[in-house]
């Protein structure tokens, strides 16, 4: 050890470049200490203890909630910071559009002033972690240096995290180093607030370098590093850079995993991509309904979030979670909506930003029908119902979450974990629509459903520092979590199809859906959560030849008498307000696949501009007719 700051390493580690890195670091933040994670259950509770001193989390009643905590960030660091999130590749082309970029050289001179003593009166925490099992060959290995206590937890949760990463790592094995501080150094004496963290926020990656660093923020994907900044912004740089003439590369995705057991005996596997707060978690976990096959289906659970996607010796993609737990949000969680998401929140959970009962247990809007009658909301302020209708105050943050270890969930898939992962049938996309996109529709090909998925918009939710409810362009679900260029990640999803299909490989099919449109009233019209089942059914009937539908504009979508009502009063009238074309509303909406595309048009797959032209004629003369 180079530094004289005291070191807490309770095993041996033989990697010169790892120890060198952690000395280099501590030397440019100076904390008090450097202490290296375990991952053990002894320190988890420790750290958990200490934060309860420090005021950060509280320990909720353990017979109502057992070994379970409530924490409650400061009101100005609630979810992350898109416009703070930066991708410094050496070429802006290579960033695009679609990220902000800063050159490398001038952000990692203002990386060295605003780390320079960062965690001062701190200490540093050497969190090392897999993401996917430790030792499959699909997994990447992190190490997140972080002065938050708060994150360490979190990472025990949400990844394969301790000394077993470092043994893995061996002498020299690659790592990709992840630099995260609060921005909130102590000076001597200076007694620390309950949820540090600093105004200035910068969350940043270098694609080339695969490095991470982080400043000012200590909530979910600013700070949990190896969630959104390794596994989607720099997976994704990985995944594709590993393509070449010979190699299709693979996938890092916005997309959560399901296996489906259908009752004509057949387990499918399908991906979905929903943009933050779209129901990711939610459809992964679903129950069907009852009176669908008389309950012949079953639902299991891969993943929740993110998915990472790489073609088999016989060219059938396979997916693998590479996390280890659910960053879920709480608010519109109940027994009823998701049964199985409550359950995995008996015990063991560490909520963020939900409001705290007079019993000590938990509280969201949508948990219960009758909300508590006295509460102290997220920002530990008394909160009654009537508080609420007169102020609109709500209890728990709209971006209020739980952390959990999958292992709890009831219904995780028995695969969840294979480091082979699980062959996908079948890529669903989602946005949040409350008018124009229907609620489930085939694309004819792999590039027309490409095409969709490139185009589709949602609502902007509370995930994202910003306004709220807007339509804008989602590519993918990956608008903020592309590590390169948008149009060269089109390109990478249609040269991936195009290699896996001449090889005679059959690709998944893909369909997009939009569970969200509203009536007059702005209430949704589809009942939404188990009842997805319904237009899941439909789709692996498909899958099998087996089900009809109508082709439209965009591709094939079910008549009200294709999908399975059984168990269900849901009208052929409101069927029609969730499906119907509205040909108007698809002029304009082709507008904003034109803004997007003129956006993009730098490097734009030339075939995505020549399924624009032929859907827009066809539109045109429709409209004409
Ligand atoms: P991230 O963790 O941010 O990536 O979000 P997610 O995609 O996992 O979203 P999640 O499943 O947590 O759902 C977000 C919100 O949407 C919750 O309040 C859910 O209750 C609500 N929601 C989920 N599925 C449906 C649905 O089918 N219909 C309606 N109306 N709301 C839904
Ligand atoms: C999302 O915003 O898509 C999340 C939560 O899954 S966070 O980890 O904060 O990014
Ligand atoms: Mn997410």
């Amino acid at each position: 050890m180079s530094t004289s700051i005291p070191v807490v390493r309770p095993y041996a580690v033989q990697h010169k470049a790892l120890l060198n890195w952690v000395d280099q670091i501590a030397a440019k933040t100076r904390p008090d200490q450097i202490v290296w994670c375990d991952g053990s259950q002894a320190e988890f509770d420790r750290l958990c203890q200490k934060m309860v001193e420090a005021g950060t989390l509280k320990r909720l009643n353990a017979a109502r909630r057992p070994n379970s905590y409530l924490a409650w960030s400061d009101p100005s660091d609630v979810a992350r910071v898109e416009d703070r999130t930066f991708v410094c590749s050496e070429q802006q082309a290579d960033a695009g559009p679609n990220n902000n970029w800063i050159a490398p050289a001038e952000m990692r001179a203002t990386l060295d002033g605003l780390f320079d003593g960062c965690m001062q009166g701190r200490t540093l925490y050497v969190v090392p972690f897999s993401m996917g099992p430790l030792g499959s060959p699909i997994s990447q290995i992190g190490v997140e240096l972080s002065d938050s206590p708060y994150v360490v937890v979190n990472m025990r949760m949400m990844t394969r995290m301790g000394q077993a990463v470092v043994e893995r790592l061996g002498q020299d094995g690659p790592f990709v180093p992840c630099v995260h501080t609060v921005g909130a150094p102590l000076s001597k004496g200076q007694q620390d607030v309950a949820w540090p963290c600093n105004a200035t926020k910068y969350i940043v990656h270098f694609p080339e370098t695969r490095e991470i660093w982080s400043y000012g923020s200590g909530y979910g994907g600013n700070a949990l590093l190896g969630k959104k900044c390794f596994a989607l912004r720099i997976a994704s740089t990985m995944g594709r850079r590993e393509a070449s003439a010979g190699s299709t590369g693979w996938l890092a995705e916005h997309m959560l995993i399901l296996g489906v057991q259908a009752p004509w005996g057949r387990k499918y596997h399908v991906a979905a991509a929903f943009p933050s707060a779209c129901g990711k978690t939610n459809f992964a976990m679903l129950i069907p309904p009852k009176g669908l096959d008389d309950n012949g289906w079953k639902i299991t659970t891969i993943g929740d979030d993110i998915a990472w996607i790489k073609p088999d010796g016989a060219g059938r993609l396979r997916a693998i979670n590479p996390e280890a737990g659910y960053f879920g949000v709480a608010p519109g969680t109940n027994e009823k909506t998701n049964y199985n998401c409550m359950a995995s929140l008996k015990e063991n959970v560490i909520f963020t930003n939900v409001a705290l009962t007079d019993e000590g247990d938990v509280w969201w809007e949508g948990m219960t029908e009758t909300p508590p009658a006295h509460c102290l909301d997220w920002q530990g302020r008394d909160w009654t119902p009537e508080l609420a209708k007169a102020e609109g105050r709500k209890a728990a943050h709209p971006n209020a979450r739980f952390t959990v270890a999958a292992t709890q969930n009831p219904v995780i898939d028995e695969a969840w974990d294979d480091p082979a992962g699980v062959p996908i049938d079948a890529f669903i996309f989602g946005g949040r629509r409350s008018t124009t996109v229907p609620l489930v529709t085939e694309a004819r090909s792999w590039e027309e459903g490409v095409y969709m998925a490139a185009t589709m918009g949602s609502e902007t939710t509370a995930a994202a520092a910003g306004q709220q409810g807007v339509v804008r362009r989602d590519p993918f679900a990956m608008l903020p979590f592309c590590g390169y260029n948008m149009a060269d990640y089109f390109g990478h999803w249609l040269s991936l199809g195009d290699k896996l299909a001449s090889s005679g490989a059959v690709l998944p099919k893909i369909y997009c859906v939009n569970w969200f449109r509203t009536d007059a009233n702005g209430k949704f019209v589809w009942p939404g959560f188990g009842e997805n089942a319904r237009v899941l059914k439909w789709m692996l009937q498909r899958i099998e030849g087996k089900a009809s539908g109508q082709e439209h504009l965009l591709g094939v979508s079910p008549r009200y008498a294709d999908l399975d009502w059984s168990g269900l009063n849901f009208s052929a009238e409101q069927f029609e307000t969730i499906s119907a074309m509205d040909l108007a509303a698809w002029q304009q909406e082709f507008d904003l696949h034109e803004e997007l595309f003129g956006r993009l048009a730098h490097r734009l797959p030339p075939v995505l501009r020549d399924i624009k032209s032929r859907l827009h004629d066809a539109l045109t003369q429709k409209l004409a007719a």
